[in-house]
């Protein structure tokens, strides 16, 4: 893949390495606000991507903000209605069920939906000096996109309470110590720490980063013993796979596996 057949408005698309896809939000006027047609894009530039084989995809935004929040201009009118019929959940659907790795690579502001956005990637690196936070609660709404759900299971119930219901943002440091962000690196060195960590990933079976991220997305929807569950057939499942062959074997031989993805 040379490079994505579409062309956007609010994202830019790039291949910065071998099997590893780029999206930039690009809205910086409005700190990279996610509209409708900002989150469609993503969504349709995952799809492309994921079509085409790439094996990660690495969502990022600005120096000065991931993103900082659902965009309020295109809301400060809506009608209950207008919000129910919104063709935003289908997107957030199709979101949820793209099966190849997604790291969201956070610096600056990632507050409200963009936080949802973030948390619904499968994990997120932060620059040092990113600020966290779902800051609904000071414009009277409410989280719409995960941000009850996602940030309670990650912060437990008392942080995630005092932070949608004082809507004070939390830094970085926080972030990773209480398990939001899996890693934390200086700021300036974001986007090279996110390419390394795609490509550690890209180079990995196929097939096992797709059942990972199965079983671990089924965490969050299942019970644990369903989750044990697929988690065993997804194990014995990659048995069927020349890649776990020649993964087993390349580790006995002491040398580097050469992946098929079959
Ligand atoms: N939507 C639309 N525009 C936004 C925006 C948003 N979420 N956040 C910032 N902007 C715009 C500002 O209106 C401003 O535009 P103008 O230059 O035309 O005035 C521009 O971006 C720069 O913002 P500020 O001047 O406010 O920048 P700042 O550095 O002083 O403050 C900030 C930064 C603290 C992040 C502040 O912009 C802010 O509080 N933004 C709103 C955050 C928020 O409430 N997010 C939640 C939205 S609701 C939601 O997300 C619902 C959901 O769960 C689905």
């Amino acid at each position: 893949m040379s490079k994505i057949n579409k062309t956007f408005e609010n994202i830019l698309t790039s291949l910065p390495l071998e099997s590893v896809g780029m999206i930039q939000l690009n809205r910086p006027k409005v700190l990279n606000a996610l509209d409708t047609q900002t989150l469609h894009e993503i969504v349709l530039a995952l799809e492309e991507y994921e079509n085409a084989g790439i094996r990660v995809v690495i969502l990022t935004g600005n120096d000065k903000a991931f993103a900082a929040g659902a965009d309020i201009k295109a809301m400060v009118e809506a009608k209950v209605s207008d919000q129910i019929n919104d063709l935003r959940e289908r997107i957030w659907k199709r979101f949820n069920g793209i099966s190849i790795p997604i790291i969201a690579a956070v610096n600056g502001f990632c507050l409200g939906g963009g936080n949802e956005l973030a948390m619904a990637c499968d994990f997120i690196i932060a620059g040092d000096s990113a600020r966290f936070g779902q800051p609904e609660i000071n414009i009277a709404t409410t989280p719409g996109a995960g941000g009850t759900q996602r940030l309670t299971r990650a912060l437990g119930k008392s942080r995630a309470s005092y932070y949608c219901l004082t809507g004070e943002m939390f830094s970085a440091a926080e972030a990773y110590e209480w398990g939001l962000v899996a890693k934390i690196v200086p700021a300036r060195t974001l986007i090279q720490e996110a390419k390394v960590t795609a490509k550690k990933i890209a180079a990995k079976a196929p097939l096992s980063t797709r059942l990972i991220k199965e079983g671990i997305t089924a965490s969050f929807n299942s019970t644990l013993e369903d989750g044990l569950k697929l988690e065993r057939r997804n194990f014995y499942l990659t048995f069927a796979l020349e890649d776990q062959k020649e993964g087993m074997n390349a580790f006995l031989e002491k040398r580097e596996p050469n992946y098929k993805g079959e």
